[in-house]
């Protein structure tokens, strides 16, 4: 029989974790601020957005709102970023991706401060991440790390493949799995005989974007198994690039889609702010 992955329980005790020490923080008369910046009006990015001011205010944290026009120039955008670095009783920036087309978004991510760029997504806080520097992780796949660590699954020494190799999920993710002394596989859209890589897989973290792609036949009995997708379905419901009720039966560990992997990356968001405020 196998085992959900419970990432709406794990995301909350990290939530519930963050609220002290943003308590301990406060009693120290620090505080703790996120700003969030939001361009012009997706409504996807507006959920999410409105998700992680919600989970600031459950922890403590101050988090300070820019809803900027969809027409706003990257000079003027970048000009608020170097005002949010330098101001003091600001700890983390948060840039909601994607933007309009007309900005470029490699230069708004390489203009937030490092020391405030609670998304890692940074080339140094990714540079730092491949040689086992200090810095921030980006929070998805730091999130998946707590959920194999906290649901008592061991990393070291085991076959762990990546299906996906994008710079927010795959690579981190694979860069986060050997730093657990993981022996660790990287699979993408040009691989040849998928399956076959897959099957080697005692942890497979799957974030290729298609729905129900991955499918029993990618995997080995008794694996654990890590489905970052979000998709709806056909009837509008919520489904992950993993076929759940195909594949769950052969697992040992499974997080679900909702309520597995989604609501660990505004936790580590969270995370991150109060590590940078510490
Ligand atoms: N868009 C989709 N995921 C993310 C994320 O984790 N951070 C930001 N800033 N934008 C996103």
């Amino acid at each position: 029989m196998y085992e959900l992955i419970d990432g709406k329980t794990i995301s909350m005790d990290i939530k519930n974790e963050v609220k002290e020490e943003v308590k301990m923080l406060n009693a120290q008369g620090k505080k703790v601020s996120l700003a969030v910046i939001l361009v012009g009006n997706d409504p996807a990015s507006a959920v999410y957005v409105g998700n992680k001011k919600k989970a600031c205010e459950y922890t403590g944290i101050e988090s300070v709102s820019y809803e900027l026009e969809e027409n706003i120039s990257q000079e003027e955008l970048l000009s608020l970023i170097d005002k949010l670095n330098k101001q003091d009783d600001i700890n983390g920036i948060l840039v909601q991706l994607p933007l309009p087309k007309h900005i470029d978004e490699d230069a708004v991510i390489k203009a937030i401060a490092p020391e405030k760029d609670v998304d890692g997504f940074h080339p140094q806080s990714v540079g730092a991440l491949s040689i086992g520097q200090k810095g921030y992780v980006s929070c998805t796949p730091a999130g998946i790390i707590e959920l194999l660590k906290r649901s008592n699954v061991d990393i070291e020494g085991k076959e762990c493949v990546v299906v996906g190799r994008s710079n927010i999920v795959g690579k981190p993710m694979a860069l986060l799995l050997l730093r657990e002394n993981g022996t660790v596989t990287v699979c993408h859209s040009r691989t040849k005989d998928l399956k076959e890589v897959t099957k080697r897989a005692d942890i497979l973290v799957v974030a290729i974007g298609k729905p129900k792609f991955i499918t029993k036949e990618y995997v080995k009995e008794g694996a654990v198994v890590i489905d970052v997708g979000i998709h709806r379905n056909e009837n509008n419901k919520l489904c992950g690039d993993v076929d759940f009720d195909d594949v769950a039966p052969i697992t040992s560990k499974i997080t679900p889609v909702p309520g597995g992997v989604g609501p660990m990356t505004i936790a580590m968001l969270m995370k991150n702010c109060v590590e940078g405020a510490k």
